[in-house]
C-alpha cells in the first residue's frame, strides 16, 4: 500500500492500487465539473445547469451504472442511474446536488470561482464541497468498486439533483411521481460536512426553512420630503419597525406562538452537545464577531443545532446614492428566512410571521407578504444499522470515530425521503467545516475528498453485511 489514505480498504488491494493510479484523471474530471457555472438560481444559467446533468450522466453512463437518464422535473433536471446486479444485498437511495450558489461578491475571491486551482492540499472553486466534490466522489467510488470487482457489494439507486440551492421546487412531485422506482431500504445524502478540523462527522439533524419576503408601499412615487414630511407615512421607517418588533435583542423571536412546537433539547441531546470539542471564544474569533449573540438559557451549539432563528437577509428601499437626497421613499423591502427545528411547520410558521406582521402594520400603508420556499426540518436515527455501517467505515478510513452533529443549515429532501418514500437517511459528508458554503473561496480539502472516496467504497461493503 502506498498511502495513508487508503488505510481502511487495505484489504482490498485492487482497489487501492486503483485508486492510487488513478489519482490524476480523477482530478481532472473533478476539476472539468467545477468549471461548469451550474447556478441554479440564476435564469440565465439554466443551461449551464443542464451542461452539468449531461455531464454527469456521461460520467454515470461510463462507468457502468445502468438506465442513466436525465429526468425532467420541470425545473432543472434530475439525472438518475443505478446498478441493481446484488441480489439480495440492501439496496441505497443516493443524494447530492449539481447546482451551486451564486457566486457574488466576486471580487472577494482569490481565483476565478469556475476556474478551480489546487493550494495547499485546497481545491478551490464554487461547489467545490457543496456539493460538486462529494457528488463526484460517489461517482468514483463506483468506478473503482465497478472497475476492479466488476460488481458492487449492494444495490444503488443514484439521484443528483439540480435545483437544491433555489429550494428544490421541483423534487418532491417528481419524486411522488417516481415513488416505485426509488424504493430502497435507506437513502445517503452527501451534503454535509464535518465539525471540526478532519474528524469525521455524521450529522443527526438539519434544520427547515422558511423563507419570506415583505414588500411595503406607500405613495405612488417617491415625494419631496419636506413637501410631505410629517403627513404621509414612510414605508422605510415602517419596515424597520415591523422588523424590530419580530425579534428581542437577545435573539428570541417575537412572533407569538413561534416556539410552541418546538422539541426541548433532551438530556441526552444536551450531553451530546456538549461532548463536542467546541472552543466558543475561537469560534467567535474565526467568525470575526466582537461578541455571539443567543436565547438565554440555551448554549451555543443547541442555538445552532436546536434552535429556531429569525433572521433578514436583505433590506432596501429609497435612495441609496451618493449625496443627500430629500425624499419619502414610495417602497421599502425585506427578505426575512426562519430556520426551523423539530416539530415546526413551515407553513405554519408562515401563518404565525404572516398574522403578526398583519397586527404590526399601520392602515398608513399597504404591503404584500411573499412566501420564497421552504423545507422541512428534519431528524436522522443515530442507532440505525446504516448509521452504525457509516461510522465503522469513517473509523477504518479517516482513523477515528464520528463526532454526531446537529447542523444548522437545511436540506429538505431529507424530510421528503422520510415522508414521500418512507427512507431513513444517512448524512455522510466531507466537507470542511469552514468550507466557505455559499460564500467567496469556497474550498474542498483534497484530503476529505481522497479519503472520503475510499469511505464510501468501505462504507458499501459494511452495508452488505446488514440484515434486510
Ligand atoms: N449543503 C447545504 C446544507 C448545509 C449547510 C449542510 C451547511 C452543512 C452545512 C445545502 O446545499 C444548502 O445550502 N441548503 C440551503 C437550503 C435552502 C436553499 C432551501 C440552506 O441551508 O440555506
Ligand atoms: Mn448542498
Ligand atoms: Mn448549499
Amino acid at each position: 500500500m502506498t498511502d495513508a489514505q487508503s488505510q481502511g480498504v487495505a484489504g482490498d488491494e485492487e482497489l487501492v492500487s486503483y485508486l492510487d493510479r488513478t489519482r490524476e484523471r480523477r482530478l481532472e474530471s473533478f476539476k472539468a465539473l467545477l468549471r461548469i457555472p451550474s447556478i441554479s438560481g440564476i435564469p440565465a444559467h439554466a443551461a449551464d445547469c443542464r451542461a452539468a446533468a449531461e455531464f454527469v450522466a456521461a460520467d454515470m453512463r461510463a462507468i457502468g451504472l445502468e438506465h442513466v437518464e436525465i429526468s425532467e422535473t420541470g425545473g432543472h433536471p434530475v439525472v438518475y442511474g443505478d446498478w441493481l446486479a446484488a441480489a439480495g444485498r440492501p439496496t441505497i437511495l443516493v443524494y447530492a446536488h449539481y447546482d451551486v450558489q451564486p457566486v457574488d461578491p466576486l471580487d472577494l475571491w482569490e481565483s476565478p470561482p469556475f476556474e478551480p486551482v489546487v493550494r495547499d492540499g485546497r481545491i478551490l472553486a464554487r461547489g467545490a464541497s457543496d456539493d460538486k466534490g462529494q457528488l463526484h466522489m460517489h461517482l468514483r467510488a463506483i468506478e473503482a468498486l465497478l472497475a476492479t470487482h466488476g460488481k458492487l457489494p449492494v444495490n444503488l439507486k443514484v439521484i443528483f439533483e439540480g435545483e437544491e440551492e433555489s429550494s428544490s421546487v421541483h423534487l418532491d412531485a417528481w419524486l411522488e411521481a417516481n415513488r416505485e422506482k426509488l424504493k430502497s431500504d435507506f437513502a445517503v445524502i452527501s451534503d454535509t460536512s464535518f465539525f471540526e478540523g478532519n474528524l469525521p462527522s455524521i450529522t443527526v439533524s438539519l434544520r427547515g426553512l422558511v423563507y419570506i419576503q415583505l414588500d411595503v408601499f406607500g405613495s405612488r412615487v417617491d415625494l419631496h420630503s419636506g413637501a410631505y414630511g410629517g403627513a404621509v407615512e414612510n414605508p422605510v421607517n415602517v419596515l424597520c419597525q415591523i422588523v424590530a418588533a419580530l425579534k428581542r435583542p437577545d435573539g428570541r423571536v417575537s412572533v407569538p406562538g413561534f416556539y410552541d412546537d418546538v422539541a426541548e433539547p433532551s438530556h441526552l441531546d444536551q450531553q451530546a452537545l456538549a461532548r463536542l470539542p467546541f472552543d466558543e471564544d475561537a469560534y467567535r474569533d474565526s467568525i470575526g464577531v466582537p461578541a455571539l449573540i443567543g436565547e438565554p438559557g440555551y448554549t451555543v451549539l443547541e442555538r445552532l443545532g436546536m434552535r429556531p432563528t429569525l433572521d433578514v437577509n436583505g433590506i432596501w428601499g429609497g435612495f441609496e446614492g451618493e449625496g443627500p437626497k430629500t425624499i419619502i421613499p414610495a417602497h421599502a423591502h425585506a427578505k426575512i428566512s426562519c430556520r426551523l427545528v423539530a416539530n415546526q411547520d413551515p407553513e405554519q410558521v408562515f401563518q404565525l410571521v404572516a398574522g403578526y406582521i398583519a397586527k404590526l402594520a399601520p392602515r398608513t400603508v399597504r404591503y404584500t407578504i411573499q412566501r420564497l420556499g421552504d423545507g422541512m426540518p428534519s431528524l436522522t436515527p443515530i442507532d440505525h444499522p446504516a448509521t452504525l455501517a457509516a461510522a465503522r467505515a469513517l473509523e477504518a478510513t479517516f482513523g477515528a470515530a464520528p463526532l454526531y452533529v446537529r447542523e444548522g443549515g437545511s436540506i429538505p429532501v431529507c424530510a421528503s425521503f422520510e415522508g414521500i418514500l418512507g427512507l431513513k437517511t444517512v448524512l455522510l459528508g466531507f466537507a470542511p467545516p469552514d468550507g466557505q458554503f455559499h460564500a467567496p473561496n469556497e474550498w474542498m480539502s483534497m484530503t476529505n475528498y481522497e479519503t472520503g472516496i475510499r469511505t464510501i467504497a468501505r462504507y458499501w461493503a459494511e452495508v452488505a453485511g446488514i440484515e434486510r
